[in-house]
């Protein structure tokens, strides 16, 4: 969601800006753009609706200098159109500015201080590129200090970077609950949304927190705090490779992502493994196994993940849970127990409306851990411990590797905990067996992929609607094989608790409806049977997807069993492929799906 780039002090700025956005092309956009500023004087601002290949192509060979920002934008406030997009600019031309986040005051600000500016563009973001202007050329402050107190009069969340092109050897740059990165380069230097988008520059990094301003020179970096005091903070180095982000011979991110989660069961086994122990961090299990209760918070599939870690905990740890929509919890805090523990679940790492849950649960004191894919995200710095999920960068929008990840990390984690308090189970639960049988049986159904892309055509092609149904463990999982069919196939599917059909649901069943059972779970497998039978008896048309233990003759898709609990691990895998195959079919782009963003870092 929005992307921004910079670079000042290097002769390839261009293309090191349009690389940098296509490298945050997952992120989800819908327009883009770039101002390039040269030594002779000279600057160009080229904006485009569309993909990074549009943009380029409006990007003639005079568009050339040694700084510059970019953008991709998604669209919150006005459509999206070349007006529309970043960099935005003041109506005097003397400010360009990048902006990702959203603005809650600016219809204010606007009113306050700018009814006579002229504004060509219907966002919240011109207002603060007009607001600098106004401080600057009203009350004759200088650019760093208009900048700054523009700042002080903004509300919201923002990651600004803003050129003054009287002062073309600096950029301005700040942020408020949105991501940004300062990359350290060799004579130069960059920012960005992401360090993916400026691995082909450096490896070395450094974080912006809210509240701090950043000068970025070719050979100086300052950062101070919003009321000027100086902050130093040492680089960390990024070990990812340029390569570990493209996709090698797949034809798109997804596909390869589903691909990778054998590896990525084997990587979790053997990082949190000690032959037999489990290796995390002590101080944390002590923490987290003195709740009384857990509140996992999430978003979307990492939400689906929680409600899998939801049963996970409560059998491996003993601890009641409470799985929380982060959207919803941090305006609707329920009462807490006495001792509560936090834990977010998050892939990026930095969605606003999980991170404003944690900023509440910060200023109460409580503890919290963040599992996340991305170390030294948002999430994991503000939390107190952090977990990795180790998957790999996922760029594919719709989460696959990560989710599978998630619910592979919780185990890890309940599993420990439940050593740790000497919690006595019915039968032994080996996980790192189980992630091993969990890595296979993946490995087998990614191998018959021309099978699902068969399901895929047959029960979907020309569908409208489409449901997955579940008991218990399967319901959860049923709720995250619907998400990821209708994220990229844009087909309507919902995934519901097998019992609960009749209770109104079944109404919408009639013949040709697309139906995919799970029979995994048990305690749920003979009455799910029945809510199979009574949606064939109303022309449903029903693909059983069970594991072997559970199988019927008859079943489509037969499964090799592992433990019930951690099952989506690999129940999920058909759905993923279902899904992937039913939007190839309809032309989709399976990697950048309509309307969404991988980073969703607006609430
Ligand atoms: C769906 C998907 C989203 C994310 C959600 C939360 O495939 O990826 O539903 O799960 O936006 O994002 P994270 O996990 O980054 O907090």
């Amino acid at each position: 969601m929005c992307g921004i780039v910079g670079v000042v002090g290097n002769d390839n700025t261009t293309k090191i800006l349009l690389n940098g956005l296509e490298k945050l092309e997952y992120r989800g956009y819908d327009s883009a753009g770039i101002y390039v500023n040269n030594e002779k004087g000279k600057d160009f601002l080229v904006k485009e609706v569309g993909k990074i290949s549009q943009l380029e192509k409006e990007v003639g060979p005079e568009v050339q200098g040694e700084m510059g920002i970019g953008h991709t934008r998604w669209a919150t406030h006005g459509q999206p159109t070349v007006e529309n997009a970043h960099p935005h600019y003041s109506q005097d031309n003397r400010f360009y500015l990048v902006h990702n986040g959203v603005l809650t005051n600016y219809a204010e600000l606007k009113e306050k201080y700018l009814s006579d500016f002229k504004f060509v563009s219907q966002t919240d973001t011109e207002v603060a590129v007009q607001l600098v202007d106004y401080f600057a050329t009203k009350e004759n402050m200088d650019a760093e200090a208009a900048f700054r107190k523009a700042l002080s009069l903004l509300e919201g969340s923002y990651a600004f970077a803003m050129v003054d092109k009287e002062q073309p050897d600096r950029i301005f740059v700040a942020k408020n609950k949105s991501p940004l990165l300062i990359g350290l380069g060799d004579g130069f230097n960059v920012i960005c949304s992401d360090a993916m988008a400026m691995l082909e520059s450096t490896h070395k990094f450094v974080e912006i927190h809210d509240g701090e301003v950043v000068i970025l020179k070719k050979d100086n970096v300052s950062i101070t705090t919003l009321d000027g005091k100086a902050v130093q903070r040492d680089p960390y180095t990024v070990n990812l490779d340029a390569s570990d982000i493209s996709k090698g011979t797949y034809a798109n991110y997804m596909l390869k992502e589903i691909d990778e989660q054998p590896a990525t069961m084997r990587k979790i086994s053997s990082h949190y493994f000690d032959g037999k122990d489990i290796k995390v961090d002590q101080k944390m299990l002590k923490d987290v196994s003195e709740a009384d209760r857990l509140y996992i918070v999430a978003a979307g599939t990492s939400y689906n993940a929680a409600l899998v870690g939801k049963d996970i905990f409560e059998n491996l740890a003993d601890v009641p849970v409470d799985v929380e929509l982060a959207s919803e919890f941090g305006y609707h805090m329920p009462k807490l127990s006495q001792k509560p523990f936090f834990i977010f679940l998050s892939q990026s790492g930095e969605t606003a409306d999980s991170r404003q849950v944690l900023v509440r649960v910060n200023e109460l004191g409580y503890h919290s851990l963040t599992m996340t894919n991305v170390p030294n995200s948002t999430l994991s710095r503000e939390a107190t411990y952090t977990m990795e999920l180790l998957a790999g960068p996922e760029i594919a929008v719709a989460s696959t590797k990560a989710y599978t990840a998630n619910i592979a990390v919780e185990a890890v984690l309940a599993k420990a905990m439940g050593e740790y308090k000497g919690v006595q189970l019915a039968k032994d639960f080996d996980l790192q067996g189980q992630l091993s049988l969990a890595a296979n049986a993946i490995q087998t159904i990614v191998d018959e992929k021309d099978r699902f892309e068969k399901i895929a055509h047959d029960y979907l092609a020309g569908k409208k609607d489409a449901f997955y149904i579940g008991r218990g463990i399967d319901y959860a999982l049923s709720l995250e094989a619907s998400l990821k069919l209708k994220e990229i196939s844009y087909i309507h599917a919902e995934g519901f608790a097998a019992g609960e059909l009749k209770h109104g649901t079944i109404s919408l069943i009639e013949k040709g409806v697309p139906v995919f059972a799970y029979v995994n779970d048990g305690i749920g497998a003979a009455h799910t049977r029945g809510n199979i039978q009574e949606v064939e008896a109303r022309g449903g048309h029903v693909l059983v997807i069970s594991s072997k233990k559970y199988a019927q003759e008859g079943d489509q898709v037969v499964l090799p069993s592992i433990d019930e609990m951690i099952s989506p691990i690999v129940s999920v895998v058909p759905a993923q492929l279902i899904a992937y195959y039913a939007a190839l079919e309809r032309g989709n782009d399976v990697d950048k799906p309509r309307n969404l963003a991988k980073s969703v870092t607006v609430e």
